[in-house]
């Protein structure tokens, strides 16, 4: 089917062994209807030839910013202008270092500069390489200026190693790209226009003294998502936020909170003027029975020190037992085992219309991290959101919600 009729999409491939899969990845998006232009680094020509890609893609390839007859057919400004999404693919560490410091010393990175197109990004390198912070800093940069992050993909990679960092399949690239385009007019439509969505969204901190709390590792990353994407698609968004270090998305109208019960009474105040509630906050269960008046001292009595806890109320069920003007309520399921069983007790347990499943014991995934792999259960069934950056997920949550309101 000609899903991506008319849309003109600029291949940029820098060196990474994942190039050669680029030959499949333009052939099935022209099968499409897609028109395609490519791009190559220095790098990207060791991998994949320049030769191999004209054919497939039908266009001569661009490589080079000083190129006369190169810009005498196509000049940079006019190929950036061209196109409707700049793909991406593979993003090599070095390719997205250089976006995130907004460099333009060869022509990938200065179209990239010059493109007022939506630009995707489809991250290939060693695991390790992936992780590292200044890789994870950069793509989190490049991802808050808007560009949109498709994978990695976890597995086996060609250096042998064992992690995130291997670029997503060519159809997956292909089925992405064909989500955005459609995902572009919904956001156009404003499908949740004239809803109200609550959402929670960070940690909860649980005071032991005057200075030192009980608390987790959620930032707010996953939350804050949420809340700027049913911004995008058209709602009026309230977010009740734990102490994170995040701004607030634009738009949005946000309470700040501290412990589960400040939390507890902020949502209750909210719930019933809302048309759904998401609970993404990481609440604590408990808190301290006992907060010390004055800072607990270190005494020589004892090596050990009990702490007594009682329960916290639980917020996502409060809201579920509302009986009159209950909102539609989605909790999440953070989990380290057995995610479908507990998720789905949960559902059950705390009587959700919808429960987001994610497996936090999954490096690269989950608390603190810029992507997450979620699994959506309601009666209706499952659907399953592979790796991706929690901006996204959060598309494809909302639209999920939206799909069920
Ligand atoms: O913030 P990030 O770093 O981006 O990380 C995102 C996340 C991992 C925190 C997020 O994706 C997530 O899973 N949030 C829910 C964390 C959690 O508390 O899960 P739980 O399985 O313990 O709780 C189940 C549900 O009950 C959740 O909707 C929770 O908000 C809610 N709950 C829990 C306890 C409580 N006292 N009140 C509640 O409302």
């Amino acid at each position: 089917m000609q899903t991506l009729a008319g849309k003109k999409i600029l291949l940029g491939i820098s060196g990474g062994i994942a190039a050669y899969k680029c030959a499949e990845l333009t052939r099935r998006l022209i099968e499409r209807g897609a028109e395609v232009r490519v791009v190559m680094t220095n790098a990207a020509k060791e991998f994949i030839t320049p030769l191999t890609m004209q054919a497939v893609s039908g266009h001569p390839v661009a490589d080079s910013l000083l190129d006369p007859a190169a810009e005498a057919s196509m000049g940079h400004i006019e190929l950036a202008k061209w196109a409707d999404l700049v793909l991406l693919a593979p993003a090599t560490a070095d390719l997205i270092a250089r976006m995130a410091a907004g460099m333009g010393n060869d022509l990938l990175s200065t179209l990239i500069l010059a493109t007022d197109a939506p630009v995707a990004v489809s991250p290939a390198m060693n695991q390790q390489m992936y992780l590292n912070t200044a890789t994870q800093e950069n793509i989190a940069t490049i991802e808050r200026r808007g560009m949109h992050i498709w994978g990695p993909a976890a597995g086996e990679q060609a250096c042998g190693d064992i992690g995130p960092g291997r670029m997503l399949e060519p159809m997956q690239l292909v089925e992405l790209s064909e989500q955005f385009f459609q995902d572009r007019q919904v956001f156009l439509d404003k499908p949740l226009e004239g809803k109200s969505i609550l959402i929670s969204a960070g940690p909860t901190r649980e005071a032991l003294d005057p200075v030192r709390y009980i608390t987790n590792h959620s930032s707010g990353k996953m939350g804050f998502a949420l809340a700027a994407a049913a911004k995008q698609l058209g709602a009026h968004v309230t977010l009740v936020s734990g102490p994170v270090s995040l701004p607030t998305p634009d738009g949005v109208s946000r309470t700040n909170v501290e412990s589960a019960i400040e939390m507890h009474k902020s949502v209750l105040d909210y719930a019933t003027s809302h048309n759904v509630f998401i609970s993404c906050a990481a609440v604590a269960d408990y808190r301290p029975e006992i907060v010390a008046d004055q800072k607990i001292k270190k005494t020589d009595d004892s090596d050990q020190m009990t702490i007594s806890m009682v329960k916290n109320p639980d917020i996502v069920a409060s809201v579920a037992s509302l009986q009159k003007n209950r909102p539609f309520t989605v909790g999440f399921a953070a989990e380290t085992q057995d995610v479908e069983r507990y998720a789905r007790g949960k559902l059950a347990r705390k009587n959700l219309d919808m429960i987001c499943a994610n497996d936090v014991s999954v490096e690269g995934q989950g608390f603190n991290n810029n992507s997450n792999a979620i699994t959506i259960y309601d009666k209706q069934g499952e659907l399953e959101l592979p790796l991706a950056s929690k901006n996204e997920l959060a598309k494809a949550i909302m639209m999920h919600i939206n799909d069920r309101i």
